[in-house]
């Protein structure tokens, strides 16, 4: 009501009010900012900007912990420890006991994902490897003995598909990774090429470069191989614009994405608010690998900021009603590129002011 309020007001009149505004921002910046009691007050009393987040923080924890007993298709429990194994298999020198404190957790998961029939086999399968190699290597103790008796219990049939591919999905040795011939300078000429694009060809991008490009962009690291983050694709032209336009950083080009896709953190991966942050690297670092991949088959993207704002948070709910828990990282529009259209030259920082070397010790 009161942006209403300003819109209506004299040029001279909203100026006034703004610098008014603006000062008392700055003077309660500065008292607020003093210790985290008075943050918490500015927060509690003047400010309601942070409310979605802590909303979406407290549905995630909920979702978590309802997900333990209704399993879905894949569980972020599950494939931290799984995880969490991986990395005591591989320890130098690798330990006679380690996971004690959350095995029988693990195998509870397991066993529970396998009695699901959507779940991922994929996930299992990984799951299956390693626990398979955890328990062939581990000595017992009391826990370690009981989560043995309740893997191996369920049989022959905990191993999805080990039976028709030889390969494993447990850890290997780096020698095994894939050699490849993509030089510093190939790279670089990548990252070059790679440009925010914003004009497009008015032509349809088919979906299988799409889903090629998603599936390398699920190579990227993330914290405990959670992945907590999915790919909401629009293709069609007149949807992806009304997407586009629920941002403000498509104006002027919206009308003309063909295909916009959106990034989705899901925070119902995570018991603790500590890991809040986690979805934005990991979809972040996801979509790095997308817009990169999607250039080498011919494809200019444009990541789209996705700021707390009310309106367009509104809007996009109105569209994808997304559950509480999952919050939106950032649109990225994608498309073949029109050769005429510019590109801002975006200088980038280099050297000195974005690296610092620690002094020695
Ligand atoms: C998180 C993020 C949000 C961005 N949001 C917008 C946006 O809303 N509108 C836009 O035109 N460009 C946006 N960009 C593109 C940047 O302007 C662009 O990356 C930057 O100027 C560097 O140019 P380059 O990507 O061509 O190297 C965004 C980029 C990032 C990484």
């Amino acid at each position: 009501m009161i942006s209403n309020l300003r819109d209506v007001l004299p040029p001279p009149i909203k100026y006034a009010v703004n610098r008014f505004v603006d000062a008392i921002i700055t003077a309660s910046g500065r008292i607020f900012s003093a210790n985290r009691w008075l943050a918490n007050l500015y927060y509690f009393l003047l400010s309601r900007r942070f409310d979605r987040e802590h909303l979406a923080v407290l549905k995630g924890r909920a979702a978590y912990y309802r997900a333990l007993c209704e399993m879905g298709d894949t569980s972020p429990l599950l494939r931290r420890n799984v995880h969490r194994l991986e990395k005591g298999l591989i320890m130098q020198p690798r330990r006679n006991v380690f996971a004690e404190a959350f095995i029988l957790e693990t195998v509870h998961c397991y066993n529970c994902a396998k009695g699901r029939p959507t779940y991922s086999q994929d996930e299992l399968r990984w799951a299956t490897d390693v626990l398979d190699e955890y328990f062939s290597v581990v000595e017992d103790t009391p826990p370690i003995r009981k989560a043995r008796k309740e893997y191996s219990g369920e049989g022959a049939e905990s191993k999805p598909r080990a039976d028709i591919d030889p390969c494993t999905f447990k850890p290997y040795p780096l020698s095994a990774c894939p050699e490849t011939d993509v030089s510093f300078e190939q790279l670089a000429t990548l990252f070059l090429r790679r440009r925010s694009v914003r004009w497009y060809k008015q032509e349809p991008v088919p979906p299988e470069l799409i889903q090629q490009a998603i599936n390398v962009a699920a190579l990227a690291p993330s914290a405990c191989n959670r992945q907590p983050y999915r790919f909401i694709v629009a293709n069609d032209p007149s949807r992806a614009t009304e997407i586009a336009e629920c941002a403000g950083g498509t104006t002027g080009f919206a009308h003309q994405i063909p295909v916009i896709i959106i990034v989705v953190g899901d925070l119902s991966a995570y018991p603790k608010e500590r890991d809040r942050h986690l979805i934005y690297i990991d979809a972040s670092l996801a979509s790095m690998q997308l817009m990169l991949a999607a250039e080498t088959l011919g494809l200019s993207t444009c990541p789209i900021n996705w700021p707390d704002v009310d309106w367009s948070e509104r809007r996009l709910q109105g569209i994808l009603d997304l559950p509480g828990y999952e919050r939106v990282v950032m649109l990225i529009s994608i498309g073949y590129g029109d050769l005429a259209s510019g590109i801002p030259y975006s200088q980038k920082k280099q050297n000195e002011l974005i690296t610092q070397w620690c002094a020695e010790k």
